[in-house]
């Protein structure tokens, strides 16, 4: 029996809540675990495209027989690459060999009529599988996790690791992004393009931000950047024939302006005629328009910006950081997770300190230490070769792109040291006078009275954390400390003292001013560790009562 595949038009319902307990465990493939990607920034992105123009995503039923299933599909030419998920209902990507199975695919398939719905006839990747008799085989298809795990499940990791370390390294296992789940975010800008390409048949929409600079964890949003260079570039270059094309331009009185009209209209795209794009919000007045919405089959929060390239080139440098010491990244993980445990961060905006303040906070105190774990944006710009030079907007972007022409760091600190050091760091820094500047690596008088004042590595009169109240700076500095004594006590304990007690990261994790004693369900019994692990526990307790009540909570 042949499937029927359709073109997909009825958007369902906004994925909200994606985070679940319990996940069916697939084969999850991690894009930096063992190996450090060594590829250049823009090769990366530009194979990762190039991928995602030859892959197609499909909603499928939910019995479905997966050797069936790419047999059918492999009529069409031959699959490189394909994955199950499950976002409220069950999806595959599809990867073929050439880009050509594609269209193969799409003419094939045909636009749904629903009794009085009309559909728009947009020829898009996103199918919609129909059966036309369901399959009485039991769907036993693998499933790739797109989620982060619940803290519960983290909780167990991290008690049965063997040392800080170890609990770090998990850490950031646990939550990067998996190849499955890079893959899903490449081809949802892919999807964005096609819709974007219909106005601009030169655009490119590139992923940026957590998404590509290795920072990002599961279920963080997709940031995207409608790049229109390449258009630009067209009417500006000048031929040497004899034929002179002349443009008629429409002008518009300034960037900004030109800007939100062109975001507008791509968002009455996305709204009308994009598949399961839904929850659309132009958002045109920030300092930096974008729209935001909801791909739903992916199930990303996603933001859409265009002339962004400052953006994409920030990313750009994370990326080198977070590739020239397996450390880094870790360590960055670690502190996120902990801001995010003590509400330090939020998914609203507001007067929180954002994850990438805090990637920029660890960036710059790992250029602090001695020797240093990471150079400085200086010092990375007069590796440089001409071949990197990069203005943007009058900011001097130009910094090696090639990681292979980068030390790598003679520092042979432990992980936990660098936590607790980082916590201490940050626990004494004298931020109503200082700002954070990872150009130079060291602390630099601040140029206003922002509480914090971290600056923008580019555009270098801009802070980036200019949001944030002093409150939330104050909060943020009670917990460092806290968060410093805690791991003093722990030199005295660690895994193999602590039976069922939390212990190292997961102490660092519980709610300030909780009773941190009892996560695990029953004490073991270690008459010898015993007194000293009661003694700290009370003494614990005693300062976070201590702590409670100065801060007025
Ligand atoms: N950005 C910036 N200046 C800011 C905020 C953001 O240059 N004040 C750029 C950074 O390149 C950042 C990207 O915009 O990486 C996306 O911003 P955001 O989504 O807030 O941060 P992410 O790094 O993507 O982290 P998250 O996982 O929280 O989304
Ligand atoms: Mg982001």
């Amino acid at each position: 029996q042949r499937p029927v595949l359709r073109l997909l038009s009825c958007p369902g319902t906004v994925a909200e809540d994606l985070r679940r307990d319990e996940q069916p465990s697939g084969s999850v493939e991690t894009g930096f675990e063992d190996k450090i990607p060594k590829k250049r920034f823009s090769e990366m992105q530009n194979e990762r495209r190039e991928q995602a123009q030859r892959t197609v995503l499909i909603h499928c039923p939910e019995k479905i027989s997966e050797k069936k299933f790419l047999k059918y599909l492999s009529q069409h030419g031959p699959i490189n690459n394909h994955f199950f998920y499950e976002s409220f209902s069950l999806y595959a990507v599809v990867e073929f060999c050439q880009k050509e199975s594609v269209r193969s695919l799409q003419n094939e398939t045909h636009a749904p009529s629903k009794g009085m719905e009309v559909a728009i006839p947009f020829r898009s990747r996103f199918f919609n599988l129909k059966l036309k008799n369901q399959t009485s085989e039991r769907s036993c298809v693998q499933m790739s996790n797109q989620l982060p795990p619940s803290s519960k499940k983290l909780f167990e990791v991290l008690r049965d690791a063997e040392s800080v370390d170890d609990q770090l390294n998990t850490l950031l296992k646990e939550f990067q992004l998996t190849e499955e789940n890079t893959k899903l975010r490449y081809l949802t800008c892919s999807l964005i393009e096609d819709i974007a390409a219909a106005y601009f048949p030169d655009c490119v929409v590139r992923p940026f931000g957590s998404s590509v600079n290795t920072f990002g964890k599961l279920g963080c949003d997709l940031d995207m950047f409608l790049d229109l260079s390449e258009t630009r570039n067209l009417s500006t270059n000048k031929t040497s024939g004899n034929f002179l094309m002349e443009f008629q331009v429409k002008n518009v009185p300034s960037e900004r302006i030109a800007t939100q009209k062109i975001l507008s209209v791509i968002g009455e795209c996305l709204d009308n005629f994009s598949p399961g794009c839904v929850g659309v919000q132009k958002i045109l007045n920030a300092r930096c328009p974008l729209v935001r919405f909801s791909h739903q089959a992916s199930g990303f929060q996603c933001d859409l910006t265009t002339n962004n390239r400052i953006a994409l080139t920030s990313s750009e440098l994370l990326y080198i950081y977070g590739a020239l010491d397996s450390r880094v990244r870790a360590l960055v993980f670690t502190v996120r997770y902990w801001a995010r445990a003590h509400s330090l961060t939020s998914s609203i905006p507001g007067a929180w300190i954002t994850n990438f303040s805090l990637t920029m906070m660890v960036i710059f105190f790992l250029q602090t230490r001695s020797p240093p774990i990471l150079p400085t944006l200086d010092s990375l710009q007069t590796l440089a070769d001409a071949e990197d030079k990069c203005i943007i907007e009058g900011n001097n972007c130009t910094f090696v792109r090639d990681l292979n022409r980068i030390k790598p760091s003679e520092n042979t600190e432990t992980l936990e040291l660098l936590l607790k050091e980082f916590f201490e760091y940050f626990g004494n820094f004298a931020f109503n006078k200082n700002s954070i500047n990872i150009r130079q690596g060291r602390e630099q008088n601040k140029p206003d009275s922002s509480p914090l004042y971290i600056q923008n590595p580019f555009e270098t009169s801009l802070n980036i954390s200019k949001n944030v109240s002093q409150s939330q700076l104050q909060k943020f500095v009670d917990l460092a400390q806290e968060s410093t004594w805690i791991l003093q006590q722990e030199d005295l304990g660690g895994p193999s003292m602590s039976g069922n007690q939390p212990w190292g990261l997961v102490a660092l994790l519980l709610p300030s001013g909780a009773n941190r004693k009892s996560l695990g369900k029953k004490k073991s019994r270690k008459p010898a560790n015993e007194k000293v692990k009661v003694l700290l526990e009370s003494i614990k307790s005693n300062r976070t009562e201590n702590f409670t009540n100065t801060n007025g909570k």
